[in-house]
């Protein structure tokens, strides 16, 4: 788990799912000083093309290039290699590609990171947070509870030799008594109290996914599509604040 006693604001990540410049600049201009970290996903990578991640670093921010990479391991590991030259922070495969494929996607990352900078940060989506238990048992056919493949990922996942996974801030505690508290968690499913929930089905609120003991909460729409963006930023930052001044 990373220290508690960083500061709140580097532990999260804002999903700029958009596809326009346009509507990029206009985020970042509001929440300007604010965010330290972004999240680019495939609507934005695939509107605006990998340089994105170029304009963003550029602008001092941290970016999570979550495009999710599933293929073979020799793709998946090519694929990892020329995003490497990128230099984003994190970036994200799916854990159901196997362990082939995540060991070569680490491989892949290893040999194209540029020469002195650090590895970015290389993590394994577990199970989607909007996937259900219905739909992981009737249309992925996997039987069981969602917790159980959520930690037979993770599991595989570490022993590929990645940093840590994404998952539901709910499944944090269990996969990190089984796996360490280094091995990094990063949760998307982040709904402040009255949020719409919209897609999203395993969800917490930012203070009960940090209390949870989640190191990175991705957070879109709750902050990109309210109505004023800086209010909701600052209630989240507020909440989390007051509840870890209330559990130390
Ligand atoms: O708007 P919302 O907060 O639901 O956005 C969540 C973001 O996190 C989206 O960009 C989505 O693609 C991403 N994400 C997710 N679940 C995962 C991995 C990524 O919701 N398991």
């Amino acid at each position: 788990m990373l220290p508690q006693t960083a500061d709140v604001r580097e532990r999260m990540i804002v999903a700029l799912d958009f596809a326009t410049m346009e509507e990029v600049k206009q985020c970042l201009s509001v929440l300007h000083g604010r965010i330290r970290y972004v999240k680019v996903g495939m609507e934005l990578s695939y509107a605006q093309g990998p340089s994105i991640v170029n304009y963003l670093k550029d602008q001092g921010l941290k970016v999570f290039l979550d495009l999710k990479i599933h293929d073979i391991p020799n793709t998946a590991k090519g694929a990892m290699r020329s995003l490497a030259k990128l230099g984003m922070d994190m970036v994200n495969v799916h854990a159901a590609g196997g362990l082939a494929m995540m060991e070569a996607a680490r491989e892949g990352l290893e040999q194209g990171t540029v020469a002195g900078a650090p590895r970015p940060l290389l993590i394994g989506v577990t199970m989607l947070t909007s996937t259900s238990k219905r739909t992981m048992n009737e249309e992925l056919l996997i039987s069981g509870e969602v917790e159980d493949t959520v930690l037979h990922y993770a599991k595989l996942t570490k022993q590929a030799g990645l940093d840590g996974i994404v998952a539901s801030p709910l499944e944090v505690p269990f996969i990190k008594k089984e796996l360490g508290d280094s091995f990094i968690t990063v949760t998307p499913g982040i709904r402040p109290l009255g949020a719409d929930q919209g897609d999203q089905t395993r969800i917490t609120t930012p203070e009960q996914a940090f209390r949870l003991g989640s190191d990175y909460l991705v957070i879109g729409r709750a902050i990109t599509a309210a109505n004023d963006p800086v209010a909701a930023w600052e209630r989240i930052v507020e909440a989390v604040e007051e509840d870890r001044a209330n559990q130390a």
